[in-house]
């Protein structure tokens, strides 16, 4: 039978409803759309063949289904009916293949070509991320100890009483204990105050921690971010980085201390720059020092940046105090200060940051303001 002849051509009535009966007719029919799918190789073609089969006033299946169905008896629609659905999924099928085929084979010139890529116009630019300022000191300082055989340890920004501050010696009562200084979480009253959670005002807490994890000998620098209730202004944040170091093992004297340091600051800021000591007090250290620098704007001989005094504070630092050692004995029997001694110390990136930077306002650091990072960049 030829196409047109189908397009245009009757339905042949059914000669009787037993399954046998429908199964021929539906296959007869099933045979024409087989013929007149065959050559569905232009967009045209296979529209034709859709609305042939498928429209929904002149589609043969339209057809069909009012020759067949309607005037079924009730018994046979059900049989009619799941044929009907079969032979319908098979008509979708084909248009379905026959579509897809095309799509990928028959695209013309003209279409290939807007598709194509031109390789020489500029690319889509992705913007890359750089170290903050602050993460770059902090990087140099960790690869400065790194370079003398410490390891990096780290700790919680939500800290408790017990070891922020009564593990480092910090008698009840101590000024730095005062919630003018310590942003306290609230509701913990109830709590004994060596549970009590506030935020850490120093990377000191996990000088204990690890000294907790660790026995003796130890070399660890921990940085961090602390956090002070100070009113903002342009050399104070609430929210600043410190960076720790901890050296325990047999003889470590006040010597060691002095030289670690003073190379440190040398690797930091040249080898001209000189560093001196002066006696100072913390409860975790004893005796304890604040660390000078020469000035590496002027060298020494006095300029705005060092106040016209040739030299710069940066540090503190200390003999470990034996109570510190007192309360990482009830975890690490090791650390009997009878047999051990160490150092520790404490600086503020962020300082150190702003000084080899030329920062002069703290807060900029930390607005996020990209045309302040991009500069680092
Ligand atoms: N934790 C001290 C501070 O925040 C600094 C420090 C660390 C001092 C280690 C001595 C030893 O001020």
């Amino acid at each position: 039978m030829h196409v047109s002849e189908i397009a245009s051509g009757d339905i042949p009535p059914l000669s009787g409803y037993s399954e046998d009966q429908l199964d021929k007719a539906f296959a007869a029919i099933s045979g024409e759309v087989e013929a007149s799918s065959a050559a569905l190789s232009t967009p045209e073609a296979i529209e034709a063949f859709r609305l042939q089969w498928l429209g929904r006033k002149q589609g043969r299946l339209k057809a069909i289904s009012d020759a067949w169905l309607k005037s079924a008896p009730a018994e046979a629609r059900k049989l009619i009916g799941q044929r009907f659905n079969t032979l319908k999924a098979e008509i979708e099928q084909r248009l379905e293949h026959a579509s897809s085929s095309h799509g990928a084979a028959g695209l013309d010139a003209e279409a290939l070509a807007s598709k194509r890529i031109d390789v020489t116009l500029p690319g889509a630019r992705r913007q890359l991320g750089a170290e903050h300022p602050v993460i770059r000191t902090q990087n140099e300082l960790l690869a400065i100890f790194a370079r003398m055989g410490y390891s990096v340890s780290i700790g919680p920004e939500v800290e408790t009483d017990y070891y922020n501050f009564e593990s480092l010696n910090f008698p009840p009562g101590h000024p730095a204990r005062d919630t003018q200084d310590t942003l306290v979480i609230a509701g913990q009253d109830r709590k004994p105050l060596r549970d009590r959670l506030l935020m850490r005002t120093h990377t000191s807490p996990v000088q204990m921690r690890t000294m907790e994890q660790h026995p003796p000998p130890l070399r660890i620098v921990i940085p961090g971010k602390v956090h002070r209730n100070d009113a903002a202004d342009a050399t104070h944040s609430p929210m600043f980085h410190q960076l720790e170091g901890l050296c325990v093992d047999t003889n470590i004297t006040f010597a060691d201390l002095k030289g670690t340091l003073d190379h440190a600051m040398k690797e930091l800021y040249g080898s001209s720059v000189r560093t001196r000591f002066f006696p100072s007090f913390f409860p975790f250290t004893e005796p304890s020092a604040d660390v000078q620098i020469s000035c590496p704007f002027c060298g020494g001989s006095g300029c705005r940046k060092c106040k016209h005094s040739g030299w710069i504070e940066l540090l503190g630092c200390g003999m470990v105090d034996p109570s510190v050692f007192e309360f990482a004995r009830l975890k690490q029997p090791a650390y009997d200060p009878k047999k051990i001694s160490g150092f520790a110390f404490g600086m503020g990136i962020d300082r150190i940051a702003m000084m080899k930077y030329g920062i002069t306002d703290i807060s900029l650091m930390f607005s996020g303001d990209l045309r302040f990072l991009e500069q680092f960049a």
